[in-house]
């Protein structure tokens, strides 16, 4: 791996900050395509009205990328367009319905092998933009669908950008989500198009802006209908031609305090510093510094050039934490194609009507999903009290969409018109899918099949949203048992990214792939497990948590615990987790895997029940391991207060010891890794690639390390049975390495082509 320099050179900054140097362009770079193949741009020749169309349509994909081949292919249309003597103004458009530019091609970014090379392909991306900036004539980029990444930045460079009025339509610079930057000029052009404060937040976060927002930060010229899109972009070329401005009309009015804020905050050094200044403590407050993209991102918008850009997109680029975060991206990208076990071939049958059972915390927000996604979903619970609260709930969610102007008034009733409810069966009978999430009792759901049964007229999917109790035990009484799956959501559901699917041995192909369809129908990434208590999720985070359990036993103070984990990257700690899942849902699911793990693992011995004895339940009782007033964190210095009368139920009391945080959060990541490992040892778990995503989409796994597989190749196997054969003399059998990382550490080998140390 390759160092990182901490804040660029005095040289770079030295560059300016408004008008930072511009990059040399290297002709011989730009001639690489073969061409025998179909152009991936081609450029069709100036009308009467002077305007020429580049239109990008990458043969054989789905959506347009940048690639190193594209760019000389872009190269080509622009000498053609240099040459067409009747073009006054150009336009750039997407030949794809899906949209614009997806962003640069992430298989060019795993050629790079050193910095050096890492800021040559920056520089690449930069030369081919300036190309675009340089013109003859003015560019127009007519964007509609995705405009993201080098997408954006190849937009940044055209004279004016016109959207498309779709709800598909999104304009983002995602690279800080990959561990990286925009490394073609964006970090130096968008925050003179729409000011630092707007473009760092663009940068840093990565967010999605959609166009109405993109227009009145300035991002773009112009909104129009999705089917005027390409006349209203010739019809700005043609304005920008005769020396107008792109847009007819008058400007849009902008809004007084922003105008005034800009003045005061971006327009002179100190004001710039200060924006500056905030924003990065801001990072710094929530990503605890652990990651190195947002400083970058922030040390080159200070005056950092595109020669500094370059140089930090190359460091970047190697290091451990956007591997990590490019290895997430490989695994989102490969599980999209897999459907679960024994399905290929096999077709999802569409899910015109869905069912409800339980109208609780996971009930309400399933629905909501599933409405919002088109899906009509009939709730039950065993009161009308429930369903009010469900439907409550539903249009709290859709208000704040609403609001978010992500759909109308007309979008918001038709999304709430597809949930309705009551406590009998009604409306169960024609359901294609019923999803079940009543308490986590194995009698109460066997019941739950029964009556589903008892109603279907159709062949109807029974999935079971059970956070910890095996499937297969669910379905034991059942007529179909072929038709019950497990359908793991996580809360709150309708912001948590990750569906864990379970299939048992007798679940068939067609119910697997139709249960994975509705998941990726609700937005959702999906990973396919084999059953067991706990399946993958669960059973992963269990000794991770219990690890939390043991060490609050040995004295450890609650901060202390939670620093620990976060110190590690994962977004919360475990003893907050408790308090925001509830102690007493965590306990009930510890006392499942106690029973079907009980002979293996080590379970700290019942801590939580005086607990739970005393009404400490958690932030929903206002009485947890933290303070709070009304459900909300008591907060003292910017630090949650822990409360204090809880050392009383422990052994050591108020004595709490001197923290060793890095040994700490070594015993509960490493407990974590172990079981994960244990789950692909036991086929619970298909292939690594599931496991890492599911433990960072689901539980938090840090991120930037790709997942508890990708932590174990980048540290070798050999290190980490090491390391857990230490613990295990120390600690207790609970630490004692799987059999699978055993082998692997004697065989050296890795879960991941590709990876290892770095
Ligand atoms: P909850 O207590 O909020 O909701 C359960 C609902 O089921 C209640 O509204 C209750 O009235 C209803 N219910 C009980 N018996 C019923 C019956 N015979 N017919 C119809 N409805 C009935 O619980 P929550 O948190 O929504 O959990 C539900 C299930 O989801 C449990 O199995 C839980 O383990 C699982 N789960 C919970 C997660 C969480 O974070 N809360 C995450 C993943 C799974």
């Amino acid at each position: 791996m390759v160092k990182k320099d901490a804040h660029g050179s005095d040289g770079n900054k030295a560059e300016g900050r408004k008008v930072a140097k511009r990059p040399e362009i290297d002709q011989g770079q730009l001639d690489l395509a073969a061409r025998n193949e179909p152009s991936p741009v081609r450029y069709e020749k100036a009308g009467l009205d002077g305007v020429g169309i580049v239109w990008i349509d990458v043969p054989g994909k789905k959506v347009n990328t940048l690639s190193v081949q594209l760019m000389p292919a872009f190269e080509r249309a622009f000498d053609e367009m240099r040459a067409d003597t009747d073009c006054r103004a150009v336009v750039i458009a997407s030949g794809k319905e899906a949209g614009f530019i997806a962003g640069a091609d992430i298989d060019d970014l795993g050629e790079a092998r050193s910095a050096e090379e890492g800021a040559a392909l920056s520089r690449q991306g930069q030369q081919s933009m300036q190309r675009i900036a340089d013109a003859p004539v003015p560019t127009v980029a007519a964007i509609h669908g995705d405009c993201l990444g080098g997408g954006l930045e190849l937009a940044l460079a055209c004279t004016a950008r016109v959207a498309a009025n779709d709800p598909k339509t999104k304009l983002a610079l995602p690279e800080v989500m990959l561990g990286l930057l925009p490394g073609a000029g964006g970090t130096q052009r968008l925050p003179q198009l729409v000011g630092l404060a707007n473009a760092l937040d663009m940068m840093l976060t990565g967010r999605n802006i959609r166009p109405h927002k993109a227009q009145k930060m300035g991002l773009v010229d112009e909104v129009v209908p999705r089917s005027q899109l390409i006349e209203a972009a010739r019809a700005a070329a043609v304005r920008l031609s005769q020396g107008k401005p792109a847009r007819a009309g008058k400007p849009p009015k902008k809004k007084m305090p922003d105008e005034v804020q800009s003045l005061l905050l971006e327009r002179n050094a100190l004001g710039r510093k200060l924006v500056l200044h905030e924003a990065r403590k801001k990072v710094m407050k929530q990503s605890k510094g652990v990651y190195p993209a947002p400083l970058r991102i922030l040390d080159v918008a200070d005056g950092g050039g595109y020669d500094g850009e370059a140089r930090a997109f190359g460091e970047l680029l190697m290091s451990k934490e956007s591997a990590g975060l490019r290895h997430l991206f490989h695994c989102i990208t490969a599980l999209k194609k897999d459907n679960g076990p024994h399905t290929e071939g096999v077709a999802a049958v569409p899910v015109n009507r869905a069912g409800m059972l339980g109208a609780g915390l996971m009930g309400a927000g399933i629905a909501t999903v599933l409405a919002d996604k088109g899906v009509p979903v009939r709730l039950k619970d065993r009161d009308h009290e429930s369903i009010t609260k469900a439907l409550d709930y539903a249009r709290k969610v859709y208000g704040k969409a609403r609001k978010r102007k992500q759909y109308s008034q007309a979008g918001f009733d038709e999304r709430l018109a597809r949930i309705s409810g009551g406590t009998d069966m009604a409306g169960f009978g024609r359901a294609d899918i019923v999803i079940e999430a009543v308490f986590e009792s194995l009698d109460l759901k066997r019941k739950m099949i029964a009556d589903v049964e008892a109603a279907a007229k159709v062949p109807t999917i029974f999935a079971t949203n059970t956070s910890s109790l095996p499937i297969a035990e669910i379905a034991r009484d059942a007529a179909h048992p072929e038709r019950v799956i497990g359908m793991h959501f996580f809360s709150p559901v309708e912001k948590m990214p990750l569906v864990e699917v379970i299939v048992t041995d007798q679940t068939a192909p067609w119910v697997t792939a139709t249960t994975v369809a509705v998941a990726r129908k609700m937005g959702k990434h999906v990973i396919v497990v084999g059953d067991c208590a706990g399946f993958y999720t669960t059973r992963v985070l269990t000794p991770y948590m219990s690890e939390a359990i043991f060490l609050l036993l040995e004295g450890y103070a609650i901060e202390d615990i939670d620093e620990a984990a976060i110190r590690i990257g994962f977004p919360v700690g475990p003893v907050t987790l408790m308090d925001e899942v509830g102690i007493d849902v965590g306990a009930k699911v510890m006392e499942v895997m106690e029973k079907y793990y009980g002979g293996r693992m080590e379970f700290p011995d019942g801590t939580t029940k005086p607990f739970i004895e005393e009404g400490r339940l958690g932030r929903k009782a206002s009485k947890g391991f933290y303070l709070y007033e009304n459900g909300k964190s008591t907060i003292e210095r910017g630090k949650k207060l822990v409360d204090e009368t809880i050392y009383d139920h422990l052994p050591n009391g108020k004595h709490t010891r001197k923290p060793n945080l890095g040994e700490m959060g070594e015993r509960m990541v490493l407990a974590l890794v172990n079981e994960a490992v244990t789950c692909l040892e036991e086929g619970i778990l298909f292939e690594p690639m599931a496991g890492d995503l599911g433990a960072v989409m689901g539980i938090g796994f840090p991120p930037f390390e790709g997942g508890p597989f990708r932590y174990v190749d980048r540290f070798g196997a050999q290190n980490i049975v090491t390391r857990l054969t230490a613990l295990e003399s120390r600690c207790g059998r609970r630490f004692k390495p799987c059999a699978m990382l055993v082998g692997m550490a004697s065989e050296g080998a890795l879960f991941h082509e590709g990876q290892g140390a770095g």
